[in-house]
Parts: structure tokens; sequence; C-alpha cells
């Protein structure tokens, strides 16, 4: 079973795998990553892994239009159901392989990119790809934010110190915000 089908499997036996809408740590923790934005409004977002859309419902708050992505199709039908109909025109969602398939980039690049426990899915050929292609797709003075769970888990391809410490290693980017906890790290990252 590949990654896509493993996680189709998960929503198919699932529609919130990891409690997301209910748990107390998920909704605490989106909470500290929408308070860690530096901006309060942002003009392009870019949700990679959106998952059943609890993030991205939050993050249409913050941002004028916003590209979510997901490779497991019930993830994208999830995610398209959780968002009102009057939010609709503002987000752009898709059924996209990362990194083989990118949302188009819009003009100047995204201003806020939130990477939300999805960069330890990823071998570390795609890691490497995903990230230039975040950085890229990056406007200058724009945030990218990296939120990732601690611990260890059978179907995670990296840990998250790894994934956070490659990132932050960009000559390209300033780290804004740095929080560390037991059971998380967030980083957000302004590119220079
Ligand atoms: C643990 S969930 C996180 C969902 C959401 N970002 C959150 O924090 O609640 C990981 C999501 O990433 C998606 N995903 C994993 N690898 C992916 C890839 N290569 N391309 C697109 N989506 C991917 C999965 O389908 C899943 O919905």
């Amino acid at each position: 079973m590949n990654q896509r089908q493993h996680f189709e499997q998960l929503y198919q036996s699932s529609p919130d795998p990891w409690a997301v809408q209910t748990a107390w740590y998920e909704r605490r923790k989106r909470q500290v990553l929408l308070g860690s934005l530096p901006r309060e409004q942002y003009r392009y977002g870019f949700e990679p892994g959106c998952g059943n859309g609890e993030t991205t419902m939050a993050l249409l708050e913050r941002c004028d239009q916003l590209v979510a992505a997901d490779f497991a199709e019930s993830a994208v039908l999830l995610c398209n159901a959780r968002i009102q109909r009057e939010d609709r025109r503002q987000l752009h969602l898709q059924k996209l392989q990362l990194p083989q398939e990118w949302p188009d980039v819009p003009p100047g690049g995204f201003d806020l990119v939130v990477v939300s426990e999805l960069a330890y899915y990823l071998d570390d050929e795609d890691l490497a790809v995903f990230s230039e292609r975040c950085l890229t797709s990056l406007a200058p003075g724009g945030h990218w934010l990296m939120c990732h769970w601690r611990h260890k888990a059978p179907d995670l391809l990296q840990n998250a110190e790894t994934v956070h410490a490659q990132i932050g290693a960009s000559a390209a980017l300033q780290t804004v915000v740095d929080h560390r906890e037991t059971d998380f790290l967030l980083e957000v990252w302004e590119r220079l």
C-alpha cells in the first residue's frame, strides 16, 4: 500500500482520524498555531496536506485567498464539506500529490505557507523537493509555518526535529517564532 492509499484508508475508517475536531491537544495546538502567525491578515495562503479542513476553516479568517491541497480524495471531500458556503469563494481546494504536483503560485508568491503535520510523511527525496518548492513559492517577506508532533508513529518517515532543522538551516529564511514543547514543534520563518 502506498502513502496515499494509507491515508485514504484512514479517512475511510474515520472522518477525523486524529480527532482534530475534538481532542484538546489538537484544539489547543491550533490556537497556538493561529496565535503564532505574525500578521493578522495574509493575501494568499497555501495549506498543503489540509486533511479534513479544521485548520483550513480557521485560516480562511486570516487569508483573503487560500489554496488547500491534499492527496487523499476523502480528505478533500471532507474539507469541502467542512467549509461554509460563503467561504468557498476564498478557498481553492485541490487534490494534489505533493510535491510532484503543485498549485499555481500567485503573482509574487504566497505570503503564507502553513505545513501542519505533513512534512514528516515525505521521504528524503520528496522532502527536499517539497522544501524547495515551498521556499520558491513564498513571497519575500512571506511567512512559512511548520508544526509537527515530536513523538514516534509507524507511518512517519522523518522526525520533527530533523525536518525543522533542515528547513531552518536555509540562508533564505529568518526565524520569527520558535515554539518548542514536549509534544510538538512550531516554527515560523520569514523569507528574506
Ligand atoms: C496528519 S494529517 C494533518 C492534517 C492537517 N494539516 C492538520 O494538521 O490537521 C496529514 C495530511 O497530509 C496528507 N498528505 C500526506 N502526504 C501527502 C502528500 N504527499 N501530498 C498531499 N497530501 C499529503 C494526508 O492525506 C493527511 O490528510
